[in-house]
């Protein structure tokens, strides 16, 4: 049988017999002290340390030490070890005796260590590691070595040695932890040979003005070929004994290993499981030896911290240890995180409501529970539930907002107490405070992996787990704070559809003691033990040092709930309060503000507006934002031009004539010719003044309630505005012709009835200034006049006698052109007639200011008659370049075709509720641009002008914007930008139903 190094004792020489043999073999003389050693005798004689050796040592286990060393002298020439006095290695007595030089500097476990030192070391090990790369020794395969982590298992029979229960207990559990977790791993894990012995004797610290550092390691009797990652954990089983926080202080060393050495996907994996094995072997290998030489203390001199660190780390959870050490290596700890939050921003991931309402629309209040805060005032959960809601009231909200990643003061209990030196008290959820019974959704398909109680006081209450997918990757849900009758109403294993009701909300005698809420929080992994599988329970809190791993674990919940960004931020300068003052202070009180409660719109997106509090609005009467608000290839496209040149059209430019070709290119033939303006008006002043130059006539026909814009000639047309509040009646030079409108004009739906009205009127101008009108102008459906559609064969008889009169015909696109009516790009179209002249502007640049006029070729050269047409910002290459990107949106998008399809849907929806309700009196419109008159009196047609109102404000309390209009203010309005789809118009649609159902419920059958 061969003995072994720790079976023979170490030599025992005197130190002159050593002296002697030293100047003898090395010609190294100097002053002698013992050094301590566990199984040679090492004595230092002047730079030097002698070592010699066991008789049981081996001529070639010396070898691979020397030769490692001559290797990392090669490869790391400034890396801090010892070097070989020639000759090497010598016999004597039967004992193999070499020199090495002293390193200076203290043992690592003896001197006050701090991150920086821990990083230190860690670099220092790192360089090891990449110096002994490609290093190989025969007599680095041990196949016996007792230390060699790889072998694990050979010691596992020692641990009965063990004397105490609890001790043994925990080594048994560390490496039943290995077979599981590591085992499994070995034959992916890199190998190479190791030091494997950088136990914290063997580490040496030097004492330097700038602080202490590493000065070197010694003793490479261990050197092994190994698992490389074992390196790396026997310097962690040594480095973490004792420390505050052993995730951060493993933090320290991993993070400076791997700025020497990177590691692998599975080596992070299973390092800190390597360090629990590293401790139990040490604990398992002293307790043997302790019984065979009950007399050397030395074996057990570590047992006591080994104990006290293996416990820490089997006290975590190994997949959290796991994260944590890739964190520390600057990777995303959680591996499948960046997978699972890509797929939740993806437009695939369409989430229900939590909540058993629209939360974009509702109105809400974040309230804080960081320390301090109001909310956390009150003595208890009743208390501070009904603060919650006076807040709720006072706001007009609907729910209370509890914030992802705030540091709370409010968790007590054991359960937040953890290995780190502080509780966790980092909210990893969002709250919804809401009354209790209020029913709770999923918000994605899933099947419930866990339905339980954690009835532990300040915890979960009954809580649900769903498990989802994100393609193929697993994630998790938890709802937690739910009421007993949840734990009833669904089971483990049940699949659920989006918008299910999971559960209720628990009051504060069931959900842990808290306000009613649900605290809703995303997993990307669940942590679970494989073999006893998930429990149901899962932290809602992490500590704050290491919200980095939790964040990737518990990433925030908002990505799913969705409440906008403007939710959580500090608006209060935005708010009505605060602006309206100024507003009235700053501008002129001409301008009126919509709704009585005055909104604070910050941002658009699509058809949806946000206030300063982040409450989203459906945006159903902004036919400006046409392609949709904000619309990212509109905005970059005026960014981009503008930060390129901005000029006018006294230069030649390729954007403005692109645009106007292809702007032209969409009107019929022998409309080609286009002048740019800023708007609609000014596009409508241009026409105006083209036909009054081409006709000589100043008179113009128009239609009775019409608008056409804010100048003062327009207002001269526009009866809508010179028959109301502060207009100054019809001018002589303007001749009204009748609105033909189908429910409520005089003919009915007789268009050539109603245009005879237009022949009437051109008589009045022929009388009025003896030649006639210049012009008959009409939108091609009226908007200010109630999105009154005109009857067949209107529009042409119309044309027909403002022509015969000698006038030139202009339609107004302002409002409806650009695709709104669904069938074509612009309404007159519809009606079969080409206008001389063609008027736009709100949506032909998306919300940036701009108007067209086009005409024909024919009209254009008869108005250059020498005086100049110059509009300083007209046609400026910003403008065109928006002007163009709104016709890219409306081609790629297909957005005539969506305009039809949500239209159609739309008026089919209205047509049922006017079965329901009689105040809605008529249903008309084209495309998305539609109308509802609402009557008091269906036989009357009595305008509802009130209702209309009410309605209005109503929808707006709701979170849904139309607006009203027509002569009697009776109309509501609708025009969307044309991205609106079906969803949005059933939302516009179940609102107006509760709305009038309310509002009116006599005219409601
Ligand atoms: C039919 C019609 N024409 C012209 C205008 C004037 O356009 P702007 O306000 O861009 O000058 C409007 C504005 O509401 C309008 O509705």
């Amino acid at each position: 049988m061969t003995t072994t190094v720790f079976e023979s004792p170490p030599p025992a020489y005197d130190l002159q017999a050593v002296a002697n043999l030293v100047d003898h073999h090395f010609g190294i003389s100097g002053p002698t002290r013992s050094l301590a050693s566990e199984r040679d005798q090492n004595v230092q004689v002047g730079d030097y340390v002698v070592k010699i050796s066991n008789s049981a040592e081996s001529w070639s286990a010396l070898d691979l030490q020397h030769a490692a060393l001559t290797h990392l002298v090669v490869a790391d020439p400034m890396l801090s070890i010892p070097h070989v006095a020639r000759p090497g290695i010598v016999e004597h007595e039967g004992h193999l005796v070499r020199a090495l030089t002293f390193l200076p500097g203290a043992p690592y476990a003896t001197v006050e260590q701090s991150p920086a030192l821990r990083h230190e070391l860690g670099r220092f090990m790192g360089r090891m590691s990449r110096g002994l790369q490609g290093f190989g020794h025969t007599a680095a395969h041990r196949p016996g070595f007792l230390w060699n982590l790889d072998n694990a298992a050979a010691t596992v029979p020692w641990v009965a040695d063990i004397a105490n229960d609890d001790d043994r207990a925990v080594v048994e559990r560390a490496f039943q932890r290995h077979n599981q977790r590591v085992q499994p791993l070995l034959p992916h894990l890199r190998g190479a040979v190791v030091h494997h012995d950088a136990n914290d004797y063997n580490v040496l610290v030097h004492d330097s003005p700038e602080g202490p550092h590493i000065s070197g390691l010694i003793d490479f009797g261990d050197m092994v070929f190994a698992r490389q990652v074992n390196e790396l954990a026997v310097t962690l089983a040594y480095a973490l004994l004792d420390v505050a926080d052993a995730v951060a202080a493993g933090r320290d060393v991993i993070s400076g290993y791997v700025a020497e050495f990177p590691l692998t996907d599975n080596e992070l994996r299973v390092v800190y499981d390597l360090v629990a094995t590293r401790l139990a072997m040490s604990v398992a290998i002293s307790s043997h030896r302790q019984r065979e030489f009950p007399d050397n203390g030395y074996l057990t001199i570590s047992q006591a911290p080994a104990l006290r660190l293996l416990r820490r780390i089997i006290g975590m959870r190994p997949e959290f240890l796991h994260f944590a050490a890739r964190d520390a290596a600057g990777l995303e700890p959680v591996p499948q995180h960046d997978r699972i939050v890509e797929w939740l921003a993806s437009p695939g991931c369409r989430p229900a409501s939590v909540l058993p309402f629209d939360l974009r629309r509702a109105g809400r209040v974040v309230i804080s529970l960081a320390d301090g805060a109001p909310a956390t005032n009150f003595p208890g959960p009743v208390e501070s539930w009904e603060w919650m809601q006076g807040q709720m009231d006072a706001a007009g909200a609907q729910v209370v907002v509890g914030r992802y990643d705030e540091d709370r003061s409010c968790y007590r209990g054991e359960q937040f107490r953890t290995d780190a030196p502080e509780p966790r008290s980092v909210h990893t959820g969002i709250d919804l405070f809401i009354v209790e019974n209020t029913t709770v959704h999923a918000m994605l398909p899933g099947v419930v992996e866990s339905v339980v109680d954690n009835d532990l006081a300040y915890d979960y209450g009954p809580t649900v787990v769903l498990r989802h997918q994100a393609d193929d990757t697993p994630f998790w849900v938890l709802y937690g704070h739910l009421s007993r009758a949840t734990l009833a109403h669904i089971h483990v294993g049940d699949t659920v559809a989006a918008g299910a009701v999971i559960g209720f909300i628990g009051d504060h005698t069931v959900n842990g003691g808290w306000a009613p809420h649900v605290h809703v929080q995303i997993m990307t992994d669940l942590m679970a033990d494989p073999e006893t599988g998930f429990d149901g329970n899962f932290e809602g809190a992490g500590e704050p040092s290491r919200m980095n791993i939790w964040r990737s674990l518990v990433p925030d919940a908002n990505l799913l709930i969705r409440l906008t960004p403007e939710t959580f931020e500090d608006r209060s300068a935005d708010q009505p309060s605060v602006l309206q003052p100024r507003r009235t202070a700053d501008l002129g009180p001409s301008l009126s503000t919509s709704y009585r409660d005055h909104l604070s719109i910050v941002r658009g997106e699509g058809t949806w507006l946000f206030d300063h509090e982040g409450r989203g609005y459906l945006d159903c009467v902004n036919n400006v934002a046409h392609v949709g608000h904000a619309h990212p290839h509109v905005a970059s496209a005026i960014a981009r031009q503008a930060a390129v040149l901005n000029t006018n059209t006294r230069y030649l430019h390729r954007t403005i004539l692109d645009y106007a070709e292809r702007l032209a290119a969409t009107f019929p033939s022998p409309l080609r010719v286009v002048y740019f303006t800023n708007s609609g008006s000014e596009a409508n002043e241009l026409a105006l003044r083209i036909a009054r130059t081409v006709t000589g006539r100043h008179d113009i026909v128009a239609l009775d309630w019409g608008y056409h814009g804010n100048t003062n000639d327009l207002v001269e047309i526009s009866a809508y505005k010179f028959k109301r509040a502060g207009g100054a009646g019809k001018p002589p030079h303007t001749h009204l012709a009748e609105l033909p409108d189908p429910y409520r004009g005089a003919h009915g739906d007789d268009g050539p009835a109603y245009a005879r009205s237009v022949a009437t009127a051109a008589a009045a101008a022929l009388d009025h200034n003896g030649a006639g009108p210049a012009a008959f102008i009409a939108e091609s459906i009226s908007g200010c006049g109630g999105q009154v559609v005109f009857p067949t064969n209107y529009l042409a008889t119309a044309y027909q006698h403002a022509r015969s009169a000698g006038a030139v015909c202009i339609a107004d696109e302002v409002q409806v052109g650009f695709g709104r009516v669904g069938t074509t790009m612009w309404g007159f179209e519809e009606h079969g007639v080409v206008p001389d002249i063609v008027t736009l502007g709100k949506p032909i640049g998306n919300g940036h200011p701009l108007g067209a006029v086009v005409t024909t070729p024919s009209l254009a050269a008869r108005f250059a008659n020498g005086m100049e047409w110059f509009n300083t910002f007209g046609g400026n290459p910003v403008s065109c370049a928006a002007g163009m990107a709104v016709l890219d949106v409306i081609e790629q998008e297909g957005l005539l075709a969506r305009a039809l399809d949500s239209g159609d849907h739309l008026v089919a929806r209205f047509q049922q509720l006017a079965t329901r309700h009689t105040a809605i009196g008529d249903v008309r419109g084209r495309g998305l641009y539609l109308g509802l008159d609402l009557v008091i009196d269906r036989s009357t047609k009595q305008p509802a002008t009130q209702l209309a109102a009410d309605v209005a404000n109503r929808l707006r309390e709701r979170g849904v914007l139309i607006s009203t209009d027509g002569p009697h203010d009776n109309v509501i309005k609708i025009k969307p930008p044309i991205v609106f789809t079906r969803s949005d118009a059933d939302i516009l649609c179940r609102e107006l139903d509760d709305a009038l159902a309310d509002l009116s419920p006599a005219a409601t059958r």
